[in-house]
């Protein structure tokens, strides 16, 4: 609970880059990651490539808890999204002044996708209850100009998202190729 509502509000803040606030992709548009993982039982949710839910974190959870699976992208992501009567929200929703215009100068320099002065806030939270239980939250735009479907590390447990008990919790940023 406590990851997922810190996530829900840096996602509604547009100072970050992840829902409100979200970089663009290549083409533009808006293309969100996030993921949950529970350390206590070390189950994990998470959306690739969503671009309609307002909260993507809260999807991601939704995944974990009321699916048969564990990450959901693109189309079928947002479909699932419909389904399970999330908010939606459009790309009017997403886009900020600053974003546009740093997807504006990507695109006149062109500089590599995965340059690090291009990357902007991800966000994530870690927590630790009083039993000892640990989670973990991670929601993202990815990456400025970022290109054919690119997934970054946010949502790939065990890469930008991991919760374990018997360790730590972990909420990655940085250029998820690296
Ligand atoms: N760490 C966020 C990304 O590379 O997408």
């Amino acid at each position: 609970d406590a990851v997922e509502a810190a996530v829900r509000v840096l996602e509604d803040d547009p100072n970050f880059n992840a829902g409100r606030g979200a970089v663009l992709t290549w083409d533009g548009t808006i293309s969100l990651d996030a993921a949950i993982m529970d350390g206590k039982t070390r189950a994990a949710g998470s959306v690739a490539g969503t671009s309609n839910a307002r909260n993507p974190i809260s999807v991601a959870r939704k995944v974990m808890e009321d699916s048969p699976h564990v990450l959901l992208s693109a189309a079928g992501a947002d479909q699932f999204v419909i389904e399970k009567g999330f908010e939606t929200a459009d790309q009017s929703y997403f886009e900020t002044e600053q974003r546009r215009k740093q997807w504006e100068e990507f695109k006149g320099i062109k500089v590599s996708g995965a340059d690090i002065d291009k990357k902007f806030g991800t966000v994530g939270a870690v927590a630790l209850d009083s039993e000892g239980h640990v989670a973990a939250a991670t929601s993202t735009g990815g990456l400025t100009g970022k290109r054919w479907g690119r997934i970054g590390d946010s949502p790939i447990i065990g890469a930008g998202t991991y919760a374990d008990d018997r360790a730590c919790a972990v909420s990655a940023t940085g250029s998820g190729e690296y």
